[in-house]
């Protein structure tokens, strides 16, 4: 698709169902790298990051096949370690291809991760502590040239800050290394639990997954194994966010209450209604919705980074004023000039945006500059008086999939320009 055009004020109503999670999927897809067998990975995404993902694992000699929402991986024809700098650049998180590669081959060649939409993305803390587990990096020239001496070798990790991405390019590096793992302050997100639940399916020994210490005992090798992906919590509060601007109600389907704890309070101090049942949740909302006092994103169990443009596009046509703190990336507020061009009335002073709710947007042209960021214009011009058209979409694609189709199965009016 191109171009979104999208006519505001329709309440949405209906059910929606929730597909599995890309940042588990992407995650697991790296992992299978590491397995002796086939992995049936199910309720996968058809999304570009996965599709990024998969022309990755084929590079490496895998051999890789998509039924419905289920992709089988046999990595058993392995037989190269680098990663093309075209495909390294169309998805930034391959960089957690590295662990799984050097444990499998002994030795990895990749770019280094530039820059992206969300301003630096460091990959420090990574590096340190592949090389703590015996991995010998190498940067030049904008390349990461990295190999190992025989296995690699389990040992204590602290990380500085609870990284999701270094958390579990540690994991891929120390399921099959020799001798125990210990990661001290890892990540929590429900995505490394699933990750975890995979790895183990496959056989490794990791005890602590959700909490902030991990210990890995090392295997010799994986096996197969049939995993299901977890549902997306960011997908879920994005259909959660589209209920609550448009004054709607919801049905999602196959979502997990638990992993959008974190989140619910913040719907519920705006005004609406959230009743979890059975793996599915109704979220009802008021006709205009009550500001939110503070949003101050966190690791998990914090409130989400990804979702904070939701919370915006919400707190954009809320009654009252609401803050807004990022304290985990730094330049997470491009989409505040797109809101401000549907009439929202935001101001950004560093990591702090306060927003003052008006009681209507209207509609703009509006391109999308990330991927939450590009929901959140999506919120927006659900709620926007008269058509607004939404460009960079493929910003969109690499997280939600079929999103106008399931908009406009509860009600929304909209069309795909392509
Ligand atoms: C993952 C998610 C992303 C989410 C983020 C935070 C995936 C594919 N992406 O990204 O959607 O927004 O978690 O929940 O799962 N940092 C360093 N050095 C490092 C690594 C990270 O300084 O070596 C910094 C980052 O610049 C950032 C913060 O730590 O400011 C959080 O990054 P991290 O938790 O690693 O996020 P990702 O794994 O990149």
């Amino acid at each position: 698709m191109t171009k979104l055009v999208i006519e505001g004020g329709h309440r949405l109503n209906g059910a929606v169902h929730i597909h599995g999670a890309k940042n588990s999927a992407l995650p697991i897809l790296a992992a299978s790298v590491l397995v002796n067998g086939e992995c049936y990975i199910e309720n996968c995404p058809d999304l570009s990051d996965v599709a990024a993902a998969v022309a990755i694992l084929r590079h490496l000699g895998c051999h890789v096949q998509r039924e419905g929402h289920t992709v089988i991986v046999d990595a058993s024809g392995v037989c190269r370690g680098d990663i093309p700098d075209a495909l390294m650049r169309e998805m930034r998180s391959s960089i957690v291809f590295l662990g799984a590669i050097a444990a499998r081959t002994g030795g990895a060649h990749l770019s280094f991760p530039g820059g992206c939409e969300l301003g630096p993305r460091p990959i420090d803390l990574h590096l340190a502590a592949l090389r703590q587990l015996g991995l010998h990096i190498r940067e030049e020239g904008g390349c990461l040239h990295c190999h190992a001496a025989g296995r690699l070798k389990g040992r204590a990790i602290s990380l500085s800050f609870p990284s999701v991405g270094a958390t579990e390019n540690i994991l891929l590096a120390a399921v099959t290394a020799e001798g125990s793992t210990t990661v001290y302050n890892a990540a929590r997100e429900p995505e490394i639990s699933d990750l975890c639940a995979f790895l183990t399916a496959c056989g490794a020994r990791i005890r602590g997954a959700g909490e902030s210490t991990l210990i890995v005992e090392g295997v010799e090798a994986l096996h197969g194994c049939t995993h299901r992906v977890i549902p997306d919590r960011i997908e879920t509060a994005t259909y959660m966010a589209a209920a609550a601007v448009t004054g709607g109600s919801l049905v999602l389907k196959e979502v997990c209450p638990e992993h959008v704890q974190s989140v619910l309070p913040f719907f519920e101090e705006m005004g609406c209604g959230i009743t979890p049942w059975r793996g599915e949740m109704l979220i009802s909302a008021p006709a205009r919705l009550r500001r939110v006092k503070t949003v101050r994103t966190l690791p998990y169990p914090g409130f989400p980074t990804d979702a904070q443009a939701l919370l915006m596009a919400m707190a954009c046509v809320a009654e009252g004023t609401s803050v807004f703190i990022e304290t985990i990336f730094e330049s997470r507020y491009k989409h505040v000039g797109e809101l401000m061009r549907l009439g929202a009335r935001v101001k950004v002073e560093g990591r702090v945006a306060v927003v003052e709710g008006v009681e209507q947007l209207s509609a703009a042209p509006v391109e999308c500059t990330d991927l939450r960021g590009g929901a959140a214009l999506v919120l927006a011009a659900l709620t926007a008086q008269g058509e607004t058209e939404i460009t960079n979409l493929y910003h969109l694609e690499r997280g939600y999939e079929a999103l106008a189709e399931s908009l406009q199965g509860v009600g929304a009016v909209l069309r795909v320009e392509k």
